[in-house]
C-alpha cells in the first residue's frame, strides 16, 4: 500500500511537469479547460499542428485531461478525420466518388500505386508522399479529380500523373 502511494505521487510529480514546462503540445493543451468536452477540440487543433495525432499527443492528451491513454485513444479513433500515422510532404487524394469512377480514376490510383510502390493509405518509405482514396471532391464536372496537397486537379491523364510526380520534392 504504502509503494502504491509513493508510485502514484511520484507520477503525478511527473505529469504536473511534462504539461506544465516540457509537455510539447503545451500551447494548444492550455488554451483549453481540462474539461472532457475539449478532447476532440484539442485533438483537431493537434492534427491541424502535426498532420497526424502520435502516441505522444494521444500520451500528453490523456495526462492533461486525467484520462487513461487507451481513453484517448478510443475517442480519436471515433472520428474518421484522425489520422494515426505520420502524413508524408506531399498528400494525393484520389476521388472515389462516381463521377471520377467512370472516368477512370481507378486507373489513375492503380497508376499511382505502382509508381509509388504503395497502396492506398500508404506513405512512400522515404516520406515523400502519402495516397489517399476520398469521397467526392465537389468537382465532378471535371472527372476524374484530384487533390495534390491543396490543389485540385482535373481531367487527370495517366501522362500528368508522371508530370505531378516528377513535381514533388
Ligand atoms: S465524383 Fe469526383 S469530384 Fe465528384
Amino acid at each position: 500500500m504504502e509503494y502504491f502511494i509513493i508510485r502514484n505521487l511520484t507520477y503525478k510529480a511527473k505529469a504536473f511537469v511534462t504539461i506544465m514546462t516540457e509537455g510539447r503540445f503545451k500551447t494548444i493543451l492550455e488554451a483549453y479547460p481540462p474539461k472532457r468536452e475539449n478532447l476532440v477540440s484539442v485533438l483537431q487543433d493537434i492534427q491541424e499542428e502535426e498532420g497526424f495525432i502520435s502516441p505522444e499527443a494521444v500520451s500528453e492528451t490523456a495526462e492533461y485531461f486525467s484520462i487513461s491513454e487507451a481513453d484517448a485513444y478510443s475517442v480519436a479513433s471515433f472520428y474518421a478525420q484522425f489520422k494515426f500515422k505520420k502524413p508524408g510532404r506531399h498528400t494525393i487524394k484520389v476521388c472515389k466518388g462516381t463521377a471520377c469512377h467512370v472516368r477512370g480514376s481507378g486507373s489513375l490510383l492503380a497508376a499511382l500505386e505502382e509508381r509509388l510502390g504503395i497502396k492506398e493509405g500508404e506513405t512512400t518509405p522515404d516520406g515523400l508522399v502519402s495516397l489517399e482514396r476520398v469521397a467526392c471532391l465537389g468537382a465532378c464536372a471535371l472527372a476524374p479529380a484530384m487533390v495534390v496537397d491543396d490543389k485540385v486537379h482535373a481531367r487527370v491523364t495517366l501522362a500528368e500523373i508522371e508530370k505531378i510526380l516528377k513535381s514533388l520534392k
